[in-house]
C-alpha cells in the first residue's frame, strides 16, 4: 500500500512519521534537539543539528519499515515557525538560526511598529521580536558582516527541504510567520521586506502547503530506501500542520496546542487581522483558508522546567498536582519564562511563582504551573473574543494533552469542552503527512483532512470553573502589577 512520510522540525525534537493510505501511522521516530542561549534573550539552534536529527529519525523509520519506505508517494514537512536561517551564496548557514522564542530584536520590533503602523494588518500581526523580519535590522546593527553575505533566508523546515531537494521554497503558512507575507493576497509584501531592509531576492519561492515543492534527491532516496524524485510537499508551519492533522480547516474549527509553546488556533475561510490584541492572522496551509491564533511562548515547556527544577519526574509531579485543590493553595504561576506574545507582546516578561509559604509542596507548585499556563490560554481566548471570534468547543493536541488533569484544568478555565485525539501529540507530523498526500494525489483537502475520532471529550468541571474565574483575574492583576518591573529588570534576570 502507498505510504506518506513526514518530518516535523520541532524545537525540542525532530519527529518523523510514516502514514499509510488508510491514514494509519505505521512508524514514528524522534531525535532530540537542544537550544543554545548564549546571551540573555537569545535562542538559537544550528541548522545542521536539525539535519542530523532528521537523518537520525529517518534512519530509524527506514530500519522499522524498509518495505513501506519503498512505497512512499510523498514527503511532507512541518516545523517551528518564525526562525531565521541565514544562508550565504553557497547555501551554507552564515550563523546559528535565530528562533521563534528569541527576544533580542525587541527594540527593532518596537520601532517597526511605530514607523510602519499600516503594515500590521497586511502581514497579519504587529511586529514582535521572535518573527523573522525584525531579526534583519538587528543583524544590520550588530552583525553587518552576516547581512552583507546573506543570499537567502529560510524557515527551519525549509532548510531541511533544501537538504532533501536542493530547492529554496517555503509554504504560505510558514511564510505567514515571517512578518513579510501579504496574508490577504498570499504573496510576499515588498513594503514589509523593505521596511526590515531585506532585499526581495533573499526571499524563497512561495507555494501552497498542499502543492508540490521539490523532488527528493537521489542520494537521500538511496540512504532511506525511498523512491528517487518522490514529491516533497510545501508543508506547513507547525501550527497550521497540526491543524491539518486534526481536521481544523473549516470555519470556526478550533484547537489548543500544548507543545514547547502554546497556541489557541481557529481556522476560517476569511483573512481576519486583529493586530491590536497581538492576535496572529495567518494563511493556512491549504489554499483559500486562513486562521487566527493566540501564540504563547510557554506551554508544556513550563512543566518540563518545573520537573527539572524540583528534581521530580513529570509523571510523579502530575500525580502530586492531582492531589492538590484547584487554586493550588493560593499559589499563582506566571508562565512567561521566555517572555510572551499574545496578548502582551512582552519579551521582558518572566516566570513568577507568587504566594509561597513554608508549607508549599512540590505538588502545589506543579498544580500552579498547570493552572498558570491555562490562564495564559484564557488571555488568548479573550484576545480572540475581542476580535469577534468565540470558541464553543476545541481539540487539544501536543505533548501536554497526555495529561488528563491538565486538559480538565484547561476545559474549566476556558469553559469549553476539549476533545483529545489518538496520537494527538504527534499533530504536526501527521498533518504534514496529509499535505504530502494532497501534493502527490491532488485529492480535495476535505476528503483527506477529516477530524479523527476523539478518544475523549472533557467537559468543564462546574466547581473548578467558578473557582478559576476568580483565579484568572488574580493572574491578570499580578502580570499588570509586575509589568513595569519586568521592563526594568537587568538583562538576564
Ligand atoms: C507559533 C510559534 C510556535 C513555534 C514553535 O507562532 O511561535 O508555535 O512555531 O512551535
Amino acid at each position: 500500500m502507498t505510504a506518506y512520510l513526514s518530518v516535523d522540525v520541532g524545537t525540542s525534537a525532530v519527529k518523523a512519521a510514516l502514514v499509510d493510505a488508510e491514514q494509519a501511522v505505521l512508524a514514528v521516530a524522534e531525535a532530540p534537539l537542544a537550544i543554545s542561549r548564549p546571551h540573555p534573550l537569545w535562542s538559537e539552534q544550528d541548522p545542521d543539528d536539525w539535519w542530523a536529527a532528521v537523518s537520525q529519525a529517518l534512519d530509524d523509520i527506514a530500519r522499522q519499515r524498509p518495505g513501506d519506505m519503498a512505497r512512499v508517494a510523498g514527503v511532507g514537512l512541518s516545523g517551528q515557525m518564525h526562525g531565521a536561517v541565514l544562508l550565504g551564496a553557497d547555501d551554507r548557514p552564515l550563523r546559528p538560526a535565530m528562533l521563534w522564542n528569541d527576544g533580542r530584536a525587541e527594540q527593532v520590533a518596537r520601532r517597526l511598529g511605530l514607523e510602519h503602523p499600516e503594515l500590521a494588518s497586511v502581514v497579519g500581526v504587529a511586529p514582535m521580536p521572535g518573527f523573522t523580519g525584525p531579526k534583519i535590522p538587528w543583524l544590520a546593527r550588530r552583525e553587518p558582516h552576516v547581512l552583507e553575505r546573506l543570499r537567502t533566508v529560510l524557515l527551519p523546515k525549509d532548510y531541511v527541504r533544501l537538504k532533501l531537494t536542493g530547492e529554496r521554497i517555503t509554504d504560505m503558512s510558514d511564510a505567514a510567520g515571517t512578518w513579510w507575507l501579504d496574508q490577504r493576497r498570499r504573496r510576499w509584501s515588498p513594503e514589509a521586506a523593505a521596511a526590515t531592509g531585506l532585499p526581495a531576492s533573499a526571499l524563497p519561492a512561495l507555494v501552497e502547503g498542499s502543492a508540490p515543492a521539490g523532488a527528493l534527491r537521489a542520494d537521500c532516496a538511496r540512504r532511506w530506501g525511498l523512491p528517487a524524485g518522490v514529491v516533497v510537499a510545501g508543508g506547513g508551519g507547525d501550527a497550521a500542520a497540526g491543524a491539518v492533522g486534526i481536521g481544523a480547516i473549516g470555519d470556526g474549527d478550533a484547537f489548543l496546542s500544548l507543545g514547547t509553546s502554546g497556541q489557541l488556533f481557529v481556522a476560517g475561510s476569511r483573512y481576519r487581522p486583529a493586530p491590536e490584541a497581538a492576535v496572529h492572522a495567518f494563511c493556512h496551509a491549504l489554499p483559500g483558508r486562513w486562521f487566527q491564533m493566540g501564540a504563547m511562548l510557554n506551554g508544556a515547556s513550563c512543566l518540563a522546567f518545573a520537573s527539572a527544577l524540583l528534581g521530580v519526574g513529570i509523571d510523579a509531579l502530575l500525580a502530586a498536582a492531582e492531589a492538590e485543590p484547584p487554586g493550588a493553595g493560593g499559589l499563582v504561576f506566571l508562565p512567561y519564562l521566555a517572555g510572551e506574545r499574545t496578548p502582551h507582546n512582552d519579551p521582558h516578561a518572566r516566570g513568577v511563582l507568587f504566594g509561597l509559604t513554608p508549607s508549599t509542596s512540590p505538588g502545589a507548585v506543579a498544580r500552579a504551573v498547570l493552572e498558570g499556563v491555562a490562564y495564559s490560554f484564557a488571555d488568548a481566548q479573550a484576545a480572540l473574543a475581542g476580535s469577534g471570534t468565540r470558541i464553543s468547543q476545541a481539540g487539544v493536541i501536543g505533548g501536554g494533552a497526555r495529561s488528563r488533569l491538565w486538559v480538565r484544568i484547561l476545559a474549566s478555565v476556558l469553559d469549553v469542552p476539549l476533545a483529545r485525539f489518538a496520537g494527538g501529540e504527534r499533530g504536526p507530523a501527521f498533518g504534514a503527512a496529509r499535505l504530502a498526500r494532497l501534493a502527490a494525489t491532488g485529492e480535495a483537502p476535505g476528503e483527506v483532512c477529516a477530524a479523527p475520532q476523539p478518544i475523549d471529550v472533557t467537559e468543564p468541571d462546574p466547581e473548578w470553573r467558578e473557582r478559576y474565574r476568580g483565579e484568572t483575574q488574580r493572574f491578570r492583576a499580578l502580570y499588570r502589577a509586575l509589568r513595569p518591573h519586568f521592563q526594568q529588570a537587568p538583562e538576564g534576570a
